[in-house]
């Protein structure tokens, strides 16, 4: 489908303008007609055929609200598609790709009668390569998830759906994600994210204060504590920064079971309990919230205010108007799923048909998405693209087909499958596949059938790492012309990852497969970071990471493999020497927490600060497998070392923007565009390809103090080029771009002195530089 009108940069005014406060009306209009009752049912979850229900109120005409997961598919949904997951739309650094998938998923799940889409995801951001659910989000880089989140969600929105931008904030791990109760009976609270507000500023609410801009109608607060208080009723994140800083107009959704008590939390800024029912603790809101009210606990202001910021987005998206009625299987799914009940006190309007189907030709898509989200990280000896090889063995047990059947992400212990390929992660984040194609079938399509290939596989890891392996000598004696090897590394909410190696002894396999086949090329389906200890061999002659691909898996990769599709993709991470270079981003897991008498025990101290990922890696100099940013095409690109920066400011550039209202997205000066860059690229290879040039800026260092980053991505494009073409591409610089967060101010400042801009493939090489001084 092609894009709309918007255009991710410039983007001069907040979305949210005269249509808003037209809906704002109305949302005050519809909430002056309720009852106490009524006002507070539209605050607190109930039972019904969604993940969340808000009842319905037959007398206002208001069917109520259908609330579904989540980020890459209508996780209850049959019919349905399950798209790439977050990561690997983060690999394609298209701004394009990520409004499409947005803009799909939201034809889905209006066509499923769902109003509000759980997703999508920017916490966690990915501080740790451990953290279980980084894949359903983006990347490490607060640019890069924040320009990806962004069109997200306008792709969601301009579908007509409502988008709940989650987890906030500092959500970086699943362990102790929620209380426990230890042997004694006491309650140890949630993992207490401890973070500063420069980091919380400049890495974790970034990419939010987009996401508000934008006009996000719902943010979802988040399980963990943020500096000791809880998520859901912290006042100085919800009512501080959120809504007053970033000046956010829409509803605070509580995560399932966040809520951690009534009048306190609504007073803290919460407007929204999920699910409200008892099934995930004690029920806080409903008749609580009544007798908060009506002791005077909570203001009956307090109670309009959590009601208008429901009803305005909903009026803002004309979801009172011809919108589908809820599709009767979601009613089965959620009682299969969840054994939710399947009688409800309340009359949910259903449509006439179950299993509507809503995939439309979102499939090919999709396929496409997960081939741009493919990154080729080594490439020699001419071993990619694919040219007829003769003889072809595939090895791996991510190779083939599904074996525990569609749903197998939902439920827990049974997600890391052994035998079949890994296109999701697990948790509310997956979806139910209505068909995968894996890459065993997709390569057998291409080549198998054909008379003249000798085509063999072998599936099963055990097989292949035993010793003097007899399956393995059978397969191999004849020499492949090239040996596929496909690994994966399974992540799923509800626990982080022990490790960064790939599941199932992978590093064994391409040992053992790259010790016999000199033509080795390694694909892996992952969560997003791996340990690639093998990288270097000289038999491992090509190296692709395909992330979470969704359904079209395996023609994904085959469009790759064979050159259908020249890959483009680049990291949105970095992936290190060795999982130990990670260490200062280390889960919080320790084994002697496990059995703590300390209710407040559980504490994860951000004090890298701002130095995650490549951050890291560039502030104390050390080498990497692959930087943040890498990606190899099938092509070859340049960049003139000649570039230009324009001034778009008149006059004298201020440290702190000037004073304004609070717009949504925080201070409107902040989104000014001060300077423009110019830069020339040019596909100096022999086919088609896209490039992605990326910005870095270097801010003075002096004036920033503290553990700064050397080189942030402030800018990238992705570019598609025939062979011998260039083109110009203009990067625009907000003022929020050249700032930091000045702590003693409470401002966002521009730093004294030269800044340098560097234009380049990757984090680690640039190829135009140049200076400017604002200030
Ligand atoms: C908990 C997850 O953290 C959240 O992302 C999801 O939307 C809700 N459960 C509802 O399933």
């Amino acid at each position: 489908m092609t894009r709309p009108t918007y255009t991710a940069r410039p983007q001069k005014t907040s979305p949210i303008g005269l249509e808003w406060e037209n809906a704002f009306q109305k949302a005050s209009d519809f909430v002056s007609q309720l009852t106490l009752e009524e006002k507070v049912s539209l605050v607190s979850g109930t039972e019904g055929p969604c993940v969340g229900n808000i009842a319905p109120i037959p007398r206002l005409n208001f069917s109520g609200l259908c609330i579904q997961n989540g980020p890459l598919a209508l996780e209850q949904g049959t019919y349905s598609s399950v798209f790439p997951a977050g990561v690997t739309i983060a690999a394609t650094w298209d701004r394009n790709i990520a409004y499409q998938r947005g803009n799909m998923m939201a034809a889905e799940f209006r066509g499923k009668g769902s109003q509000v889409l759980l997703g999508p995801v920017a916490g966690p951001l990915g501080r740790s390569g451990l953290g279980g659910r980084n894949w359903e989000g983006f990347s490490p880089d607060p640019y890069l998830t924040g320009e990806l989140f962004t069109e997200t969600i306008l792709g969601i929105q301009e579908g007509g759906v409502q988008a709940c931008a989650k987890h906030y904030i500092g959500n970086e791990q699943e362990t102790q994600r929620q209380p426990t109760q230890n042997e004694y009976g006491t309650t140890i609270e949630s993992v207490s994210s401890n973070i500063d507000d420069r980091t919380l500023h400049e890495l974790y609410l970034w990419p939010f204060q987009q996401a508000v801009r934008a006009g996000v109608a719902a943010v979802m607060c988040s399980y963990n504590r943020l500096n000791q208080t809880y998520g859901c009723q912290n006042s100085k994140t919800l009512n501080g920064l959120l809504k007053g800083e970033l000046g956010f107009q829409g509803y605070v959704m509580s995560d399932w079971g966040a809520t951690h008590s009534g009048a306190f939390a609504v007073n803290s800024g919460q407007d929204m309990d999920m699910p409200g029912t008892a099934s995930f603790g004690p029920v806080l809101f409903h008749q609580n919230l009544t007798k908060s009210v009506n002791n005077g606990s909570v203001a009956m202001d307090r109670l309009d205010d959590m009601c208008r910021r429901v009803m305005t987005p909903y009026f803002h998206l004309n979801q009172d108007k011809d919108f589908p009625a809820i599709d009767p299987s979601n009613k089965e799914l959620n009682a299969l799923l969840f054994s939710s009940p399947d009688e409800y006190r309340y009359n949910y309007t259903y449509g006439p048909v179950a299993n509507v189907d809503v995939r439309g030709n979102h499939g090919a898509a999709i396929r496409k998405q997960a081939a741009e989200g493919t990154v080729l990280l080594k490439n020699v000896n001419g071993a990619l693209p694919l040219r007829s090889p003769k003889q072809i063995a595939v090895f791996g047990n991510d190779a083939g087909d599904f074996t525990n059947g569609m749903s197998v992400f939902y439920f827990n212990g049974v997600g890391n499958y052994e035998f079949g390929v890994l296109a999701a992660g697990g948790g509310s984040g997956s979806g139910l596949f209505s068909y995968i194609v894996s890459p065993l079938e997709a390569i057998k399509q291409r080549t198998g059938f054909r008379k003249e290939t000798l085509f063999q596989y072998l599936l099963n890891n055990t097989a292949i790492i035993e010793e003097d392996s007899p399956y393995l000598a059978a397969l191999l004696p004849s020499s492949p012309d090239v040996c596929l090897v496909f690994l994966k590394s399974w992540a799923t909410e509800g626990e982080d990852r022990t490790t960064l190696h790939t599941d199932w002894e992978g590093d064994q396999v391409v040992e053992k497969i790259a010790s016999q086949c000199s033509n080795t090329v390694v694909v892996m389906h992952s969560n997003g970071i791996n340990a690639l200890p093998w990288a270097d061999h000289p038999n491992v002659t090509a190296i692709l990471a395909a992330h979470f691909p969704g359904q079209e898996a395996g023609n994904s990769i085959a469009d790759v493999l064979w050159g259908d599709v020249n890959p483009s993709g680049h990291l949105p991470y970095t992936i290190a020497k060795k999982q130990s270079d990670y260490s200062f981003a280390a889960i919080t897991n320790s084994t002697s927490l496990q059995n703590t008498n300390d209710p407040t025990a559980w504490q994860s101290d951000f004090k890298e600060g701002t130095l995650i990922d490549y951050r890291h890696f560039d502030y104390y100099n050390q080498t990497v497998q692959y930087e943040f940013g890498y990606g190899l095409s099938y092509t070859t690109f340049s960049i003139e070392k000649d570039m230009n920066i324009t001034s778009l400011h008149h006059g004298n550039i201020s440290i702190f923007p000037p004073t304004s209202k609070v717009l949504p997205g925080g201070n409107p000066h902040l989104w000014e565009e001060l300077y423009k860059v110019s830069a020339t690229v040019e596909n100096t290879g022999e086919v088609a390809g896209a490039a992605v040039p990326q910005l870095y800026l270097s801010l003075p260092q002096e004036t920033m103090g503290g553990l700064s980053p050397v080189n942030i991505l402030r800018g990238f494009e992705k570019v598609h080029l025939q062979p011998g073409e260039s083109k110009e591409v203009t990067f625009a610089l907000t003022r929020r771009d050249l700032s930091n967060w000045d702590v003693t101010k409470q401002q966002w400042a521009i730093p004294i002195g030269r800044m340098q801009v560097h234009v380049g493939f990757s984090s680690r090489d640039f190829r135009a530089s140049a200076s400017f001084t604002p200030i």
